[in-house]
């Protein structure tokens, strides 16, 4: 297990499309264990592989960090047992319903927190590690990580549902990330 390095806005593999997984592996595992060591030591909920360099349809969260009332169900096992991580492969949603309105970050704009609206209820069926079929079902802040992170593997970002006038707003923050990425 080892914390890998996030990449950060400006990095163009933020943008590219991750491809399916097609078989579940020892490499895949250890890259899931290692996004989740870089999730948990970046103190994030949520981390896409594409964020750690890897263009493959997976993400973990954290669930140790979203409050239980949340899980409005849950089908399949957790990664190596441990109800706190979650390792999705091959994410889709199935459901979305409603809607919330809420702050919201990402570990590749370190600092940046904006308002974006999402559905108030998610669900997602998956694969774990091993080709098992997963489904997790949630509210409020669940919801908007399970589909954010989805994004992530569209190479869609929560900046890209802020309105023209907010980006204009963010625009020198968001070129300083630009030129750090570019720097590091
Ligand atoms: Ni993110």
């Amino acid at each position: 297990m080892a914390v890998r390095s996030i990449r950060i806005y400006g990095d163009p593999i933020l943008r590219e499309k991750a491809r399916p997984v097609e078989e579940t592996t020892a490499a895949l595992r250890r890259l899931a264990e290692d996004m989740i060591d870089t999730m948990i030591e970046a103190e994030g909920i949520g981390l896409a592989a594409p964020q750690v360099g890897e263009t493959v349809r997976l993400y973990v969260v954290n669930l140790g960090a979203i409050s239980p009332e949340l899980f409005q169900d849950r089908r399949g096992p957790s990664l190596d047992g441990d109800p706190a991580h979650l390792a999705l492969v091959n994410p889709r949603v199935v459901k979305q319903e409603g809607a919330q309105t809420g702050d919201e970050g990402c570990l590749s704009f370190p600092d940046l927190f904006e308002k974006v609206t999402r559905p108030e209820v998610v669900r997602v069926e998956a694969t774990d590690l091993d080709g098992r079929p997963l489904e997790i079902e949630g509210s409020g802040l669940l919801a908007r990580v399970l589909i954010h992170e989805l994004d992530h593997l569209e190479g869609t970002l929560f900046i890209d549902y802020l309105s023209k006038f907010r980006l204009q707003f963010l625009r020198t923050r968001l070129k300083k990330l630009k030129a750090s990425s570019q720097a590091g």
